[in-house]
């Protein structure tokens, strides 16, 4: 399934697709984005990424153009541009809104013409075997600052800096601690710690994104009769945890076994990690009818 492109409503092959060097999103990183995923080829939990989207536009002070449906009409026009591949593969799905091109100025009423960029690729799904050996990660050097950490921006040079941290220790993810040094988010993850019932969660305080897959799994979570408890936790809390797991859109929910080469709790994954993988992917199909 090749790479497809959506640029300001037109359906333009990857190579074609060319935007103003004069973008802020260029220049300054100023643009918003979501990650989305499908299952059985339909886009997941879209009113929920637009939620979010939206609020992302309000906190750097960007008029989205595009209505909700607007939006969601394009990703399916995108989707629909390409057969789904014989295997039913997935797609992974990224929407983008840049400031659009202006002067080199800062002052964001110098732009006027704000792009909505789709693309779409192949979805590269997380082995199974990994669900069932668990992964290893690192604590990244690089710290998460809490403001504006809520909002999915493109200003991800920390995203990028620890992922070579990822890549060169050839582990699965890093959690970042925030400034303070608490424990925040996987780079691109959300991150919990067992503890008997108690499953912690870093709070939005702790400078976390909120994950919609973060959302799903804590409603399983309090329905298991888990004890959830988002709160403010330092790294010393991974110390005593029966296990450790992650969640995000493309990854679903993913027990961790090791930290910076220490073994979590038995070093195999937990059962609560487990249960709550299972429940999640037995909810899809409710989900996809959220729209
Ligand atoms: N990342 N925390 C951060 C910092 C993230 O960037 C993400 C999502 C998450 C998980 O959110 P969700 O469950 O909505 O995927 C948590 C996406 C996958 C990305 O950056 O592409």
């Amino acid at each position: 399934m090749p790479i497809r492109v959506n640029l300001n409503g037109k359906i333009v092959p990857a190579e074609e697709a060319r935007i103003s060097v004069l973008d802020h999103g260029l220049i300054f990183g100023d643009s918003i984005y979501e990650t989305l995923r499908t299952y059985r080829g339909r886009p997941f939990l879209f009113s929920r990424h637009f939620a979010r989207l939206e609020h992302s536009a309000d906190g750097v002070q960007l008029q989205l153009r595009w209505s909700k449906e607007d939006i969601r009409r394009e990703v399916e026009r995108t989707l629909a541009s390409e057969p789904q591949g014989p295997h039913g593969e997935e797609s992974r799905i990224r929407v983008m809104v840049t400031r659009g091109a202006g002067p080199l100025s800062l002052d964001t009423e110098t732009t006027t013409d704000p792009s909505l960029i789709i693309i779409v690729v192949p979805l590269k799904e997380v082995p199974s075997e990994t669900y069932e050996r668990g992964v290893a990660v690192i604590v990244s050097s690089i710290r998460r600052s809490r403001l504006l950490a809520d909002i999915k921006s493109g200003s991800l040079i920390r995203q990028v800096l620890a992922f070579s941290e990822v890549k060169s220790k050839q582990t699965f993810e890093a959690i970042l601690l925030t400034e303070e040094g608490y424990l925040s988010d996987g780079i691109t993850s959300n991150i919990y710690v067992v503890e008997g019932n108690r499953l912690m969660t870093p709070s939005p305080e702790a400078g976390i994104v909120a994950g919609i897959t973060r959302g799903v799994v804590l409603d399983l979570a309090r329905n298991m009769g888990l004890d959830v408890v988002e709160g403010l936790f330092p790294p010393g809390e991974m110390d005593h945890a029966d296990e450790m797991f992650l969640t995000s859109t493309t990854r679903e929910v993913v027990p961790i076994v090791s930290v910076d080469g220490k073994t979590v709790g038995s070093g195999r994954p937990g059962p609560v990690a487990l249960a709550l993988l299972k429940s999640y992917r037995a909810s899809i199909a409710a989900l996809l009818e959220e729209g």
